[in-house]
């Protein structure tokens, strides 16, 4: 398998992804999160020998990695720091104004989550920071030492689904007052004592729903996804397929409403006799909705155990 733990991260559910592509030579590809560039390599190897790919990762250190591992294609990949909401203009300004495929792979790598410096790890003992750019925006540290109690219960449970968000936010407000909580392996820590008993027993850590509440906060990943679903959607060639890869089920529900959307024609409301909105069908669904992960892959890549992916093509406009 390409991209074996010797490179750090593997990516998942690759042979799908690569069924759901179907790259061949000549083929224009987007990877719009390209990461740790084991998607990519797989890509480019289906496309060659001149398929060019746009490789793009808000992460200026996933950049940087990629840029090395992808080298031996040379000018064949064009890599750009940029977030994917703005897919829309990066693209075409780097010469891909219509493409046969698109890939995101949300979420984190296993690279930024041994990263001490990032405080994506519950262990780490780094700042906490949780930016995916950590060039721009605000820390979770930050969100951590200035929101109020409301906010932070909002935060925990619209983006966590966390149950104890209530008594979590109060522990954190509580516990700043008298010693700043700036790492990760400290917060985990206030919030494993905020939580009941049997939570803390649970195979899951206490800190997990927090961690992605805080994670998905400050990265607005629930804002940016629908710009960069809608801004592939105008990249895509009639015949070309998008695929996303979601790890937590508020991102795959944004995934899941934008294909049941684009794949409708008129999106009224049910109330209105006559359709006034004029929307066409732009996508059909491809394969299973959502794909999983093989037995075989999770018990290699435990890592993989939350993936779905979502695949669809460009219909013709
Ligand atoms: C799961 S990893 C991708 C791994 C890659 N497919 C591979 O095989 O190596 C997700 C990557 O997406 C990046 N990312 C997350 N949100 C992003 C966004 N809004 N814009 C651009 N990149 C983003 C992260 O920095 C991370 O490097």
């Amino acid at each position: 398998m390409v991209g074996d733990r010797s490179e750090g991260h593997l990516p998942v559910m690759v042979e799908e992804v690569m069924a759901a592509l179907s790259p061949h030579a000549g083929s224009f590809m987007v990877d719009a999160t390209v990461g740790g560039g084991g998607h990519a390599v797989r890509i480019l190897e289906a496309s060659a020998p001149d398929g060019p790919l746009l490789g793009l990762d808000a992460d200026p250190a996933a950049v940087a990695r990629a840029a090395v591992r992808l080298r031996q294609y040379g000018a064949r990949v064009t890599l750009r720091q940029a977030n994917f909401e703005s897919l829309g203009t990066v693209a075409p300004a780097a010469g891909f104004e219509a493409v046969d495929g698109i890939l995101l792979d949300l979420g984190l790598s296993s690279y930024q989550l041994a990263d001490e410096a990032r405080g994506f790890s519950f262990r780490a003992t780094g700042p906490l920071d949780l930016r995916f750019d950590v060039t721009a925006g605000r820390s979770a540290s930050a969100i951590v030492a200035e929101a109020d109690t409301a906010e932070l219960t909002r935060v925990l449970r619209e983006y966590g689904e966390e149950p104890f968000a209530g008594r979590i936010a109060q522990a954190i407000v509580r516990e700043r007052a008298t010693t700043p909580i700036s790492t990760a392996d400290r917060l985990a820590a206030v919030v494993v004592r905020a939580v009941p008993a049997p939570r803390q027993r649970r195979r899951i850590h206490p800190a997990t729903r927090t961690f992605q509440a805080l994670r998905i906060a400050v990265n607005r990943e629930l804002e940016v996804l629908p710009r960069a679903l809608e801004a592939a959607l105008g990249l895509l060639r009639p015949g070309g397929r998008l695929a996303v890869l979601s790890y937590h089920s508020l991102e795959d529900r944004l995934v899941k409403r934008f294909v049941t959307r684009e794949r409708r024609g008129c999106i009224c409301p049910p109330e209105l006799p006559v359709c006034v909105c004029g929307h066409q069908p732009r996508l059909r669904p491809v394969g299973p909705q959502p794909g999983r992960p093989a037995a075989a892959e999770v018990a290699a890549n435990p890592r993989s155990r939350s993936a779905r992916l979502r695949v669809a093509e460009r219909l013709a406009a």
